[in-house]
Parts: C-alpha cells; structure tokens; sequence
C-alpha cells in the first residue's frame, strides 16, 4: 500500500484553546522553529525565541542535538531492531531529515504516522506526507492529552497487533502534570505488543538548572499556555518503568549512540533514551 493521508481528529478536549492560526501569540512548534534557525515562525515566536535564547544560548544547539537524536533512534530502531512502524507524537515543523525520511531510508516499506495539535504544523503536513512508493506517511491532527483519539486514527495506517515505536520527543515538556504524563504513557503502551519501542527525549531541568529555570519561564510568559515543564533525569527515567532500557540508558542526547567522540561531548539540555515493551513478539 502506498500514498498520502490525513485524518483530522476531534479537538481533544479543546482546554488548550484556540486551534486557529493566532500569529500573535507564540506557539511552541514554532519557537523550536526558530531555535532551530528555521523561517517557519512569527514575530511573536521570535520575540519568544531571542528572549529564551538569552536566558540560555546552549537551547539552540540543544535543540538541534534533540533533532539528531531522532534521527540516530529512528535510524537504530529501523536498522538493528527491525521496526517499521514510527508514531511520532508532536512531530513538530518539518525539519529534514524527518522520522518517514530515516526510517524509509532504511527500510522503504515503513509506515509512520505524525502527531501534533498546532494548526501551523497541519498547513504543513502536506510536506511530511511525501511517503517514498512502498511505505505510507500520514498526519493525524490530534492532542497528546487524548491518546484514545490517537490510537484510533492512527490505527487506520499502523498495524498495533505488530511491533512499532512510539516517539515522544521534546513533547512530554508540554504535559506539565506529571501523573497526566504517566497516564498517557501508560495508554499508549498498552496498545502496543511486546517487541515495541518508546523513544522520549525531554528538556532537563537538573542541567544549568538556573538557566534553564530562566529560560522555561520567559517561554511560559509567551505560550497560550504556560504549560512548559523541564524535568530532572530521575524522573524521566520512571517514565520507561516496566520497559527494558536500551544502554546506556537516560542520558543527555548527545550521549545516546553518538556517531563520533566529539558529538558525544557537545553540551545538550535534553534528557533522552530508548526502551523496549518486554515479553515476546508474536512468531511472524
Ligand atoms: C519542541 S517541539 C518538538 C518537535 C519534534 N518532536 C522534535 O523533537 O524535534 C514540540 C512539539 O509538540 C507539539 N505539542 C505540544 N503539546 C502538544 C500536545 N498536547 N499534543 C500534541 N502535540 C503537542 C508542539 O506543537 C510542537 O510541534
């Protein structure tokens, strides 16, 4: 099978506003946007992006190693652990390389489906929806706070009674209620089987906790919501409770399978690792 789709999910439960294009208030996949040197923001998102690049310069580069991080998970995960399901929860703007582009590389028959709930990486889903013939790409529009609609939508592309990773990456930063973060987490993994990956990167707030600290409120003062939360390594390792760690386990993102010695000592702000559902795959 192969081609484009895209769904539109309910709104979820609306509490997090707006789902129109508001260009005057900054939105955080656009903030990443620009953190990451892209165009694809406003003036309020840069006006949000130089004030927390102020508190903490290193955000730029962190983010950025967020983005390699992906590709080196999405890439270990395609090419040593045989997964050719991806469901990338807050997917983001597109920023190449991007989960259906590693993955298919690999292995061209992958089916990934992208999450995210900002209007902005809708408009642009047309530009992650670009499949290679023998895998499918899809978009779900659709709120990490209601993993139901997710799994339903999303199941019209993935197989759940077969393998397949769950990325979270620099999006459970947005869930600031922490059993709420564990619910969702919860759900989601038990609509998947053993033999299943769940990939989390999060911004840490034990890291330059001062910076960080700083950075995380000016965000907050420019979001919709001021529901950005960095959180501390112990914490987010609980996140993977009841999984087998990949090694080395949580680690700053630069550290997780670096490519090279030198990228392995790059200074990151994001927490990140990989952990696998235990118990055996159906024989296929
Ligand atoms: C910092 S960006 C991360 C993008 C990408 N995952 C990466 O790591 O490069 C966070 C993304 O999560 C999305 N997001 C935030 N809260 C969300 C929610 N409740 N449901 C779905 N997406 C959400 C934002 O719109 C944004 O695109």
């Amino acid at each position: 099978m192969s081609g484009i789709m895209a769904f539109r999910a309910a709104d979820g439960d609306g509490s997090r506003g707006t789902r129109g294009f508001d260009a005057t208030v900054a939105h955080p996949a656009r903030v990443y946007d620009y953190w990451l040197g892209g165009k694809d923001n406003f003036q309020a998102d840069r006006i949000a992006g130089q004030e927390t690049i102020a508190a903490y310069p290193a955000i730029r580069s962190s983010a950025r190693a967020n983005r390699a991080f992906l590709t080196r998970t999405v890439s270990y995960l395609a090419g040593q652990r045989g997964i050719r399901q991806f469901l990338d929860i807050g997917s983001g703007l597109p920023a190449a390389p991007n989960t259906h582009e590693v993955a298919q590389s690999i292995a061209p028959q992958s089916r990934i489906v992208y999450v995210d709930n900002d209007p902005m990486v809708l408009s642009h889903a047309r530009a992650l929806l670009t499949s290679g013939p023998q895998g499918v790409t899809a978009y779900v529009d659709a709120d990490l706070r209601d993993p139901a609609a997710i799994l339903t939508q999303a199941a019209a592309v993935l197989d759940f009674t077969e393998p397949a990773a769950i990325l979270l990456l620099a999006v459970l930063d947005h869930i600031p209620g922490l059993d709420q973060a564990r619910q969702i987490l919860a759900q989601l993994l038990a609509a998947v089987p053993p033999g299943s990956f769940l990939v989390i990167s999060h911004a840490a707030s034990d890291i330059d906790p001062e910076a960080m600290a700083e950075m995380t409120g000016r965000l907050n003062e420019h979001l919709a919501q001021a529901s950005y939360a960095a959180r501390p390594r112990e914490v987010i390792t609980r996140f993977f409770d009841g999984l087998d760690l990949v090694r080395p386990g949580v680690v700053t993102v630069t550290r997780w399978h670096p490519r090279s010695e030198m990228d392995s000592a790059r200074m990151a702000s994001h927490w990140g690792g990989v952990a696998r559902k235990p118990g055996r795959c159906r024989p296929g």
